[in-house]
């Protein structure tokens, strides 16, 4: 057999290859805690899923749904980002429903990329701004992300011949993987860059109901002129612990919104909608949920960052996400502590270059386990370092 060579473009997925080494890890009877991937381990909210079931008992929701999405849902995503955000949204034509985000950042690539083109990513990133060029021809070319610049991309230095093949911009804030959060007049800037270079900004805001110590995410659209030059990608994954359930959407604007919805059509079928009516619910009944579930993170978070100070790592404490993104210990690459505390604590960390290069020299570690599991993963990391230290 032969196969298309996109995909050796792109190395393995971070977490399928962190699935194979937790497998190999209860293999061998080891209880391994796992705080690399960003999975809400708590349920999604009750009034979903009964809204779920409800709806999926209606004969009606069981046909072919289609790309525009519900009327519903369209509405429900538009009243939120109205009483969230202060944006408004026209439902007819500014938002249409996404199979999760990841789904989103895939087929925008392809909707706005063609072979030659270059598309601008932050470095550490989300996997999927990386394979999503990659599988569309295009270049990428890396944002790095440096603790000095608070991981924002430094907009003023791309190279001015980049800036000319460029033709995407991703972004996001709060960020995964640092866990950073946007500075006031950074999107205007990257409005400024994009209006100067007929760039498309695509603004992923996948974390911005997690906040922290009274931080409220902005989003995007928010920035005067950003729905002439983009769109932000929304999910309901993490806010309300839905990531099995696939459902977000790309708003803003309607051209690239369109693009979008028609490059799907060819692709998928849309969301079904008895989950479209599920997603109605988590957006009008478990409104607040979100705020619960961040004071939830909060407190793991203090618990960790305060576990890892006492052990003598450099952890960041972030406002926003449910990520810690970790400086590892002197003498340490990101993947000899990744292989340390996994083969001699049991636990699971992303290593940062599995988010691109300039990941190095950090891992990330994600709050989603119970706090009595984090705090045995601290204890166990702890007691690593010291074996290490022949201590
Ligand atoms: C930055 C970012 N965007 C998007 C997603 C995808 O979320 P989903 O596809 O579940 O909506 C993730 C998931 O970890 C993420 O970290």
């Amino acid at each position: 057999m032969r196969f298309a060579k996109r995909l050796d473009q792109v190395p393995p997925y971070l977490f399928a290859e962190l699935e194979r080494k937790i497998a190999e890890k209860h293999r061998a009877g080891v209880d391994v805690i796992s705080l690399g991937i960003g999975d809400p381990d708590l349920p999604t909210p009750q009034v979903v899923v009964d809204a779920l079931a409800e709806a999926a008992r209606d004969p009606g929701t069981h046909q072919y749904p289609t790309n525009h999405g519900s009327d519903e849902f369209r509405q429900a995503g538009a009243d939120f980002y109205r009483e969230r955000f202060g944006v408004e949204l026209d439902p007819a034509s500014e938002i249409v429903p996404a199979l999760g985000g990841k789904e989103a950042v895939g087929h925008i690539a392809m909707a706005l990329l063609d072979p030659g083109d270059v598309c601008l990513s932050p470095d550490p990133g989300y996997p999927p701004y990386t394979s999503g060029p990659l599988f569309s021809g295009a270049d990428v070319h890396y944002l790095p992300l440096r603790a000095e610049s608070g991981f924002l991309p430094d907009l003023e230095s791309i190279p001015t011949d980049v800036l000319a093949r460029a033709n995407l911009l991703f972004l996001d804030y709060p960020n995964n993987p640092t866990g950073a959060v946007v500075e006031p007049g950074y999107f205007e800037r990257a409005v400024e860059l994009a209006r100067a270079n007929d760039l498309v900004v695509v603004h992923d805001n996948a974390y911005s109901e997690l906040c922290y110590d009274g931080y409220s995410a902005p989003s995007f659209l928010e920035t005067p002129g950003a729905k002439d030059v983009g769109v932000e990608i929304f999910s309901l994954s993490k806010g309300w612990n839905m990531t099995g359930w696939r459902v977000g959407w790309v708003a803003g604007n309607a051209e690239v919104v369109e693009r979008y919805r028609q490059l799907k059509t060819n692709l998928d079928s849309g969301m079904f909608e008895a989950l479209q009516l599920a997603g109605v619910a988590a957006l009008t009944e478990a409104r607040d949920f979100p705020r619960e579930m961040s004071e939830i993170y909060r407190r793991r978070r203090d618990l960790m960052a305060d576990a890892l100070q006492r052990i003598g790592l450099a952890g960041s404490s972030p406002r926003a996400t449910p990520y810690i993104w970790l400086r590892v210990p002197e003498g340490h690459t990101s993947e000899s502590f990744t292989e340390l505390v996994l083969a001699e604590a049991g636990v699971v960390v992303s290593p940062g270059p599995s988010f691109g290069p300039s990941g190095e020299g950090f891992v990330r570690i994600s709050l989603t386990v119970p706090d009595e599991r984090l705090e045995e993963a601290a204890r166990r990391i702890a007691t690593s370092l010291r074996v290490e230290a022949g201590a």
